[in-house]
């Protein structure tokens, strides 16, 4: 495992953006990536290693405004996208619901998300409803090759592929936002890096544009930095922080990727080892119920009386990382904070220990410490992880094996619930009466995010029950929602 160097770290901070998230990802060995998902091994192994750049390439329309790996892995990607669609009833019963009327005409969306089947089909859920779509990835190793060549194929100009070199990331963005004869009006962006690349190079956009819609963490923060300062050109949607984000994506999405994650790249049992989660909010929750249920013995660090309580509630016991770090097989971390690990405790685990990282970017673990201390791998090590492990254990070698990027992408694959969140962010900015939204950072609507619930329930067969007119009186409610007020999380 090799870790981003010092002119990594110079080279990213010129884009304040997710530059740590990007440079870990950089260094994560390819084995970890490929891990990722079995269609984008099968993707890689069959590939030339010509840069997409390179490439001059036609869909069967005879359209070349895209930049894909492999066109012809379309109909694979075409597959894949149909079989995400199933386990997507809430946009494509959106998609049923508003097709006729079709929201979206005349909105050109620029997008930059992860390109997986997923968000594939959010894509085509966009086009459906009327928009103009021109798509990038925000993260230069997620894109599943053959999905980008299927959306292509149906004329979504794509500009993405798995292992993008920096360059190619910023000169992909560049291809979406800058081509002529059409104007992005609308930005889905996760992580603000396309956001800060229209700021910088493409200014006028905003003079247009109907608004922005962020998904991540790291790019709300910034969003909400330039409203500070004055600097928001339009309207902006905080998807993040819908309830149907984060007590879905953040709980229970995390709940099944942590294992996913941990099982792919360690290939242990997890009854009867010693884990200690560090935070214990919705993404700890999730990680804990998990690895309970597979018979870990789970301990929490919290910072909160609350949540602290919540876990002792659960069933957990609540410690100080220090006085546990010695006897623990895997450490998790799930704060969003800083130095949560750190280089002393490093120093104090168990040899073979698991590290881990669920939080948004590379700051939970003393990282910079952490390269100095981790073993250089040699390359033949790096095609499997586990084999690394195995190796380096066996030669009683000290290793942290760090594998954040391989969580954070992982869990990405089982984010279907609150996808239609970002739908329904742009129809409600494209269509917003003049003035309802000025240029500031705002929540989707609670009554949209109960609506992307509502959405969701059909596929249990779960029946609602209706207020009665008198209830209704009695609650000071609509009968129609919202049922909960802003506050209510
Ligand atoms: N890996 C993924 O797929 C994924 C998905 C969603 C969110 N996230 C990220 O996970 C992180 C946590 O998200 P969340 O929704 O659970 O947030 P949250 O705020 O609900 O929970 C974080 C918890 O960590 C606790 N905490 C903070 N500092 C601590 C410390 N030093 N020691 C122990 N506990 C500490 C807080 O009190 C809080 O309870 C965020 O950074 C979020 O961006 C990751």
């Amino acid at each position: 495992i090799q870790f981003a160097n010092a002119e990594d770290k110079q080279e990213f901070s010129k884009y304040p953006t997710k530059a740590g998230r990007r440079s870990l990802s950089r260094s994560i060995s390819q084995s970890s990536t490929d891990s990722y998902s079995s269609a984008a091994s099968y993707t890689d192994s069959s590939d030339d290693e010509t840069s997409p750049r390179d490439k001059a390439q036609v869909n069967t329309h005879g359209s070349s405004d895209f930049c894909v790996k492999n066109i012809k892995q379309a109909e694979f990607g075409r597959r894949e996208i149909e079989i995400a669609e199933q386990d997507m009833s809430a946009l494509i019963s959106l998609r049923k619901r508003a097709q006729g009327e079709k929201p979206l005409a005349g909105a050109k969306i620029v997008g930059c998300t992860h390109i997986t089947a997923q968000t594939a089909v959010l894509i085509e859920t966009l086009v459906a409803l009327g928009a103009q779509c021109r798509w990038t990835a925000c993260n230069i190793y997620s894109t599943q090759n053959e999905v980008a060549a299927a959306l292509a194929e149906t004329g979504v100009p794509v500009f993405a592929w798995k292992g993008e070199s920096e360059d190619d990331f910023w000169w992909c963005i560049d291809r979406c936002v800058n081509t002529e004869g059409w104007q992005a009006n609308m930005i889905l962006d996760d992580g603000g890096d396309l956001t800060h690349w229209v700021y910088k190079k493409y200014p006028s956009v905003f003079k247009k544009a109907r608004g922005i819609v962020e998904e991540s963490v790291t790019g709300v923060h910034r969003l909400y930095q330039l409203s500070k300062a004055g600097k928001l050109c339009v309207p902006a949607m905080n998807v993040n922080d819908s309830v149907t984000k984060q007590k879905f994506d953040n709980l229970y999405c995390c709940r099944e990727s942590i294992l996913d994650g941990l099982k792919r790249t360690t290939d242990i049992m997890f009854g009867g080892k010693q884990v200690v989660v560090c935070g214990y909010g919705e993404v700890g929750k999730g990680c804990c119920t998990a690895l309970k249920a597979l018979g870990a013995i789970v301990c929490i660090t919290e910072i909160d009386p609350i949540c602290a309580l919540q876990a002792c509630m659960d069933g957990f016991r609540v410690v100080k990382l220090s006085e546990v770090i010695r006897q623990m097989d895997v450490v998790i971390t799930c704060t969003g904070n800083k130095n949560v690990v750190t280089r002393e405790q490093l120093d104090r685990m168990k040899n073979g220990c698991i590290v881990c990282n669920m939080g948004h970017s590379n700051t939970e673990i003393d990282v910079v410490n952490f390269k100095q201390i981790t073993p250089q791998i040699p390359n033949g090590f790096k095609k499997l992880l586990k084999h690394v492990l195995q190796h380096l254990v066996e030669s009683e070698q000290k290793v942290y094996p760090y594998i954040q990027l391989i969580l954070r992408l992982l869990s990405i694959t089982t984010t279907t619930t609150n996808i239609s969140d970002p739908a329904l962010a742009l129809i409600e900015l494209f269509n917003a009466p003049e003035g309802r939204y000025k240029q500031d950072v705002y929540l989707l609507p609670k009554k949209m995010d109960e609506y992307v619930a509502s959405l969701h329930l059909p596929n249990f067969d779960a029946h609602l029950t209706e207020l009665t007119d008198e209830q209704a009186k009695y609650m000071g409610l609509n009968k129609n929602g919202p049922f909960k007020p802003n506050y209510y999380r």
